[in-house]
């Protein structure tokens, strides 16, 4: 049964220990792309795939992530007596576009565990879940979401989108195990899934993405699901049993992926998305020749 992929479930509750000491009082997820919260365009690539409502997992610590969705009245006030209407649309534009609902996880026990939480909002429908971490540019504009709901549309299953690594990082991703080795299809049914394996024991190159479109049978398995070695209950885990009930596929993802959950990778989106700003590009391409020329 087709059914439209209208939710989504954005995980923000984590520690964001790799981005330590700030985030002991800033939400990695507040972390700027120049001047625009990661969250911010995470909730944009949903919005732009069609999604119409939100559900974002928080943690008492992450309360900066709720202010930002709401109205600013204050300040709203004061950048329309200054006549300022563009940094008033800024400030407005997503709180009176989208529909956003805030849950807490209150022990962080895992991915899967902050997945659990969106069980009632989600109730049974297939739904999309966009992990932070992970920044996508779409290729040919097309978000990386919309991709998966397209890929979704098309089996009628479970999707998790993929994306090709260096062998040496498969032991931070979760990757998946291929029915067939036939990469001439972007969409390919799933046999297993691994979380975070070894050089030795990884299947394949082909890795979780930080992007799932997935059914609601998700919960039930979520709620039994128990703790791996790393002490976590973790999505992986759930969508391994989850293949042992209905198909799961993969979809390559079609972009550029920014791992922001790395310092590396935070700079790189950073630099790459200056350069695709008319108003900085020169600028930046400027500061990165005399940078350059130092090295
Ligand atoms: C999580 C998932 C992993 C996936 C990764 C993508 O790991 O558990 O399967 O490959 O996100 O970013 P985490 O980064 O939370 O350790």
């Amino acid at each position: 049964m087709s059914k439209n992929i209208r939710k989504a479930v954005i995980p923000a509750a984590g520690y964001g220990t790799r981005f330590l000491p700030a985030t002991k009082v800033i939400a990695k997820e507040m972390f700027p792309i120049i001047d625009t919260p990661t969250i911010d365009l995470i909730v944009r690539e949903a919005l732009d795939s069609g999604i119409t409502e939100f559900l974002i997992i928080v943690s008492s610590s992450k309360n900066s992530i709720v202010d930002y969705f709401d109205r600013n009245l204050l300040l709203e006030r004061v950048l329309l007596e200054r006549g300022r209407m563009d940094d008033y649309k800024l400030i407005t534009e997503l709180p009176n576009k989208v529909n956003i609902h805030f849950v807490r996880q209150k022990e962080q026990l895992g991915l899967g565990h902050a997945v659990l939480q969106s069980r009632s909002f989600v109730g049974d429908e297939p739904f999309a879940l966009l992990l932070g971490d992970d920044l996508y540019v779409g290729n040919n504009n097309v978000p990386v979401t919309e991709q998966l709901i397209k890929a979704y549309n098309e089996v009628n299953s479970s999707i998790i989108g993929t994306i090709y690594v260096d062998k040496k990082d498969v032991v931070k991703l979760g990757v998946c195990d291929f029915e067939t080795n036939d990469t001439s299809n972007r969409i390919r049914k799933l046999k297993g899934v691994q979380e975070k394996p070894t050089i030795a024991e990884a299947k394949s190159q082909y890795a979780i993405g930080g992007r799932y479109i997935l059914s609601p049978t998700i919960f039930k398995l979520l709620e039994s699901q128990e703790k791996s070695i790393r002490n976590e209950i973790e999505l992986t885990d759930a969508i391994l049993r989850l293949m042992e009930i209905e198909d799961v596929y993969s979809c390559e993802i079609d972009g550029r992926r920014y791992d922001i959950g790395s310092r590396a990778g935070y700079i790189e989106a950073i630099l790459d998305f200056a350069l695709n700003r008319d108003e900085l590009k020169e600028d930046v391409v400027e500061l990165i020749k005399r940078k350059a020329e130092h090295l």
